[in-house]
């Protein structure tokens, strides 16, 4: 069988491997001439776990090309971004794809879409552009095949995930199970293909509001007078609870994306859409803290402690840390960025000791597992200031070096100044909606180098 993969990116690359290992010759197709180019010279464009080995396995029955030709099954692995302004999919990736293989497709052939897309994309979008070949339908082959695949993960996952196929009709499923059979090790589910869609965007929409409750529950913690990391422990054994962490902001290819995918064109939903500002807007809660601590230092400098989105990858698409920077520039703090994870960032990176030097506030936006071992006692900072996002410092280790440590979520280290001032908890508002709520105090009392933490 002859298979032509379209997108040799993190979703399409491992996949062409995974079916040439498994004994199909397979033609990898990509637009971007540095990754044909690159694989043609036995080289790997981008790093993952286990993707060498896999590499040596498929190279015989794997070659990469600019253009596709012809081919008994068609795979689509190509972006499908988000328009940052108007927050719709920009499908314009999957319609020149679509074309592409419009040129070459014959009767029987099979495509397949794995790339991300709106409930009804196949079929308004994908369909159409494919049956311009003078083929219908009727005679070929199609499914949707999402892909869970996590980068860090991604050749692991994608033979031992369970995986959904949405065909268009029983054959096209049959053929697709068929295909994927050589490889995924995981249950195969099949259904019909605008499910299959809407299937992979409610997966990521889930994990996002339920971040997003996790970011309140920090918030509403820290009015409280709670610690929330405690607090969800707590929750969490419950039975039927799970409360996910909170943190930063959420980042990535995919749940900072994909529910924008599943509302774009709902007149009636107002939860999806509530999470993501929720989740958009934690860079500038933690922005907020970090405000209040700095309050009255003079030329400010913060240093960033993970510019990754999460823990233990170098992946920085739609990081929290991205937002967080340009809100803190623009308010006159200096940046200062160290990630050991990142090469490639708009901003300059170092390493933890001349990021932290001089710096007035340590913020941690990753949880990168290295970050525990850090010993503050290596860093000259200017000021013991540190706030830890993640909950993931040893912050015995930081206070008896003398930092102040702000855990987000922690609301036992805020001291009950609210009631000092006049200041309601949260909780004790007046039903008087009249009467104005007054805000939280922007100097918090503590005292740095003290007990470090707030008195
Ligand atoms: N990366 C993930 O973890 C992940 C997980 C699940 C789903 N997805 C989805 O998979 C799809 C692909 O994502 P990705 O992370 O692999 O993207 P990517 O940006 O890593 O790679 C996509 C590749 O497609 C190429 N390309 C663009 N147009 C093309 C065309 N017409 N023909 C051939 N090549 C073309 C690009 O040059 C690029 O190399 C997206 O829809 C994404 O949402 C990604």
């Amino acid at each position: 069988m002859k298979i032509c993969v379209l997108g040799l990116g993190h979703i399409g690359l491992p996949t062409a491997l995974l079916l040439a290992a498994h004994g199909s010759n397979v033609v990898g197709v990509d637009v971007k001439k540095s990754v044909v180019d690159c694989l043609n010279q036995g080289k790997l464009p981008f790093k993952e776990p286990g993707i060498e080995d896999l590499y040596l396995r498929a190279k015989d029955r794997f070659t990469a090309k600019s253009s596709p030709g012809n081919a008994d099954v068609f795979l689509i692995a190509v972006p499908t971004p988000l328009d940052p302004t108007t927050k719709i999919s920009n499908l314009s990736y999957v319609r020149r794809a679509a074309g592409m293989i419009a040129d070459h497709i014959k009767e029987g052939d099979l495509v397949i879409l794995e790339s991300t897309v709106p409930p009804g994309t196949s079929e308004r979008v994908v369909i159409p552009v494919l049956e311009k070949s003078g083929v219908a339908i009727r005679d070929f082959l199609y499914a949707h095949c999402p892909e869970r695949a996590i980068p860090g993960r991604t050749v692991q996952e994608m033979i031992y995930n369970n995986r959904i196929i949405g065909g268009y009709d029983r054959d096209s499923t049959d053929q697709a199970i068929s295909l994927y059979q050589t490889f995924v090790r995981g249950e195969i589910y099949t259904t019909e293909t605008r499910t299959a869609e809407f299937v992979k965007l409610m997966e990521n929409t889930c994990r996002d509001v339920n971040v997003a409750l996790a970011n309140e529950f920090a918030k509403l913690a820290e009015e409280c007078g709670v610690n929330v990391w405690e607090a969800i422990t707590l929750a969490n054994k419950h039975p039927r609870v799970s409360i996910l962490n909170p943190g930063p902001g959420v980042g990535g290819h995919c749940i900072a994306i994909d529910p924008w995918f599943l509302t774009e064109n709902s007149t009636r939903c107002r939860m999806v859409s509530t999470a993501r500002e929720v989740n958009d807007s934690m860079p500038n809660y933690v922005l907020y803290l970090t405000r209040n601590l700095l309050h009255g230092i003079k030329n400010p400098v913060i240093s960033i402690f993970g510019v990754a989105y999460k823990g233990n990858i170098g992946d920085t698409r739609e990081s929290p840390a991205l937002k967080f920077i340009q809100l803190a520039e623009n308010e006159g703090y200096a940046i200062r960025c160290h990630d050991p994870y990142v090469k490639d960032f708009p901003h300059p990176l170092m390493d933890a000791a001349d990021a932290a030097a001089g710096s007035d506030c340590v913020v941690v936006l990753a949880d990168h597992d290295c970050f525990q071992k850090t010993d503050p006692a290596d860093l000259q900072v200017r000021t013991k200031f540190v706030i830890d996002t993640r909950n993931i410092l040893d912050h015995e280790r930081w206070i008896r070096q003398g930092f102040a440590v702000r855990v987000l979520g922690d609301g036992s280290q805020v001291p009950p100044i609210a009631l000092e001032e006049d200041i309601p908890l949260a909780g004790l508002y007046s039903t008087d909606v009249t009467r104005p709520i007054a805000t939280p105090p922007s100097v918090p009392l503590f005292t740095p180098g003290g007990r470090g933490r707030f008195l």
